[in-house]
């Protein structure tokens, strides 16, 4: 059985990654209104991962036996002054998710909560691949400036990426 304060704070994170999957939605759909068909593409993956990882917080509060409480979700940012300003956006939310889910570690820590703590391993490990990868679209985009023949290259290669739900 998860504790009440383990349970409230996982749950707490279902609300965290679904707001997660919203803005790089928003993000997504910016992208594609500015004709911007392959990172609206990457967008619209990186949404599905999260909403991904959402579900994959609440099947394991339910598989611990807890309660599941879906709170509303805060509207996300709809435009943005550049390409470079969406993807630096990303990685500042993916720098902020690192540090919740921290906290969860640290929350686990102290409840000696192990399965939790197991568990929230592969989110850990997560969010290193996720700030990596993003921190490289960061630097080639900045490597790239104003140019547009670069960024039609890079909306080509984002357009490459497709979502593939991870397994175990
Ligand atoms: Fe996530
Ligand atoms: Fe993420």
């Amino acid at each position: 059985m998860i504790s009440k304060k383990m349970n409230e704070v996982l749950n707490g994170q279902v609300n965290a990654e679904l707001y997660s999957s919203y803005l790089y939605l928003s993000m997504s759909t910016w992208f594609s209104e500015k004709s911007l068909s392959g990172f609206a593409g990457w967008m619209r993956a990186q949404a599905q991962e999260e909403l991904f990882h959402s579900v994959k917080i609440l099947d394991y509060i339910l598989e611990r036996g807890g309660n599941i409480r879906l709170e509303a979700i805060e509207k996300p940012r709809e435009s943005w002054s550049s390409p470079l300003e969406v993807l630096q956006e990303t990685a500042g939310h993916e720098a902020k998710v690192t540090d919740l889910v921290n906290d969860l570690v640290d929350v686990a820590l102290e409840e000696r909560d192990h399965a939790a703590s197991i568990f929230l391993q592969w989110f850990v490990a997560e969010q290193v691949e996720e700030e990596a990868t993003v921190g490289e679209v960061v630097e080639k985009m900045k490597m790239i400036g104003d140019h547009s023949a670069g960024l039609f290259a890079m909306d080509m290669e984002m357009g490459k990426r497709v979502f593939t739900p991870p397994t175990e």
